[in-house]
């Protein structure tokens, strides 16, 4: 069943949890999504990170076939678009019926990161589609995973402030604010260190969902004080690709026969859906 993003992030705000967003590159990754969160029994945001993951599989071909997974699926999900570029890109994706957008101007000057994104929350409007924009920096290791080296900036002076991000939402309408404190996107040189203290006071300041990006790599104890703090959406990808292709490595190496694709296709579906389920017991609370 497709919702909105603001109707799955009040689900998780009515349970005080967190939903896991987990960017599909695949058919395969989509498959283990989908049947990790109807093992569980919970909602789910699927996601195309466009700007990343274009080199591997188009907006248009993976976005019709995530509709229709989520379409038939079990549990609520909402179908997004991970870091818009610009509003042809929001667009093409809401034309898709994507039910969630995320308009990214954080590298612009305040002035026109509110315009453009204001202009996304009214076009969204018109699909019936809710908007996640970004404020503060999560530094340029965001595409890692697409291929960058993945090292960790020193980015507390880019992170988030509550003001002004209070500032940004009134001036914009949002229904979901990503923030910077403390995580950047793909794999972590050294331990992330979370300005915990900051998610509390930006969700004070604004009285909108906070969205956690580059969830791999953080605690399972990190994850549970940001959920209390206020993060109800979880962007996580890296270490399920990557916990995958070490699974289909270690296949690989054991396997002295004729191995075909098929075979790895699946092998890294099950690993990703064990990771998946690993992750969402963690966001969602369950023992
Ligand atoms: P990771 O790369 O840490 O899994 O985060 C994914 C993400 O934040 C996508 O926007």
């Amino acid at each position: 069943m497709i919702v909105s993003l603001k109707t799955i992030l009040g689900m998780a705000e009515a349970t005080n949890t967190a939903v896991g967003a987990f960017n599909i590159t695949t058919l395969e990754g989509l498959r283990a999504v989908i049947a990790a969160a109807e093992e569980l029994n919970q909602p789910v945001i699927i996601q195309f990170a466009n700007a990343a993951h274009k080199g591997f599989i188009s907006l248009e071909m993976i976005g019709a076939i995530m509709m229709d997974f989520a379409d038939k699926a079990k549990v609520p999900v909402c179908v997004h678009l991970d870091h818009g570029a610009d509003l042809d890109e929001v667009k093409r994706a809401l034309d898709l019926g994507f039910s969630g957008i995320m308009y990214d101007g954080s590298a612009l000057p305040y002035a026109e990161n509110v315009a453009n994104t204001r202009a996304a929350v009214e076009l969204a409007a018109q699909y019936g589609a809710s908007v996640e924009a970004e404020i503060g920096s999560l530094g340029r290791e965001e595409f890692a995973s697409a291929g960058g080296t993945g090292e960790e900036e020193e980015l507390e002076g880019c992170y988030t402030d509550p003001e002004q991000a209070a500032q940004f939402v009134r001036d914009t309408g949002v229904d979901a604010l990503a923030c910077s404190f403390g995580t950047v996107h793909g794999i972590y040189l050294k331990a992330p260190k979370l300005d915990i203290d900051r998610v509390a006071r930006i969700r004070q300041a604004t009285g909108i969902p906070v969205v956690m990006h580059g969830g791999s790599g953080i605690s399972d104890e990190d994850f549970v004080k940001c959920i209390q703090n206020g993060v109800r959406k979880i962007n996580f990808y890296t270490y399920a690709a990557k916990y995958a292709g070490d699974y289909v490595k270690e296949k690989l190496n054991a396997e002295s026969g004729n191995v075909y694709f098929h075979d790895i296709a699946t092998w890294g579906m099950e690993s990703m859906k064990k990771t998946y389920i690993d992750t969402i017991r963690v966001f969602s609370n369950l023992k």
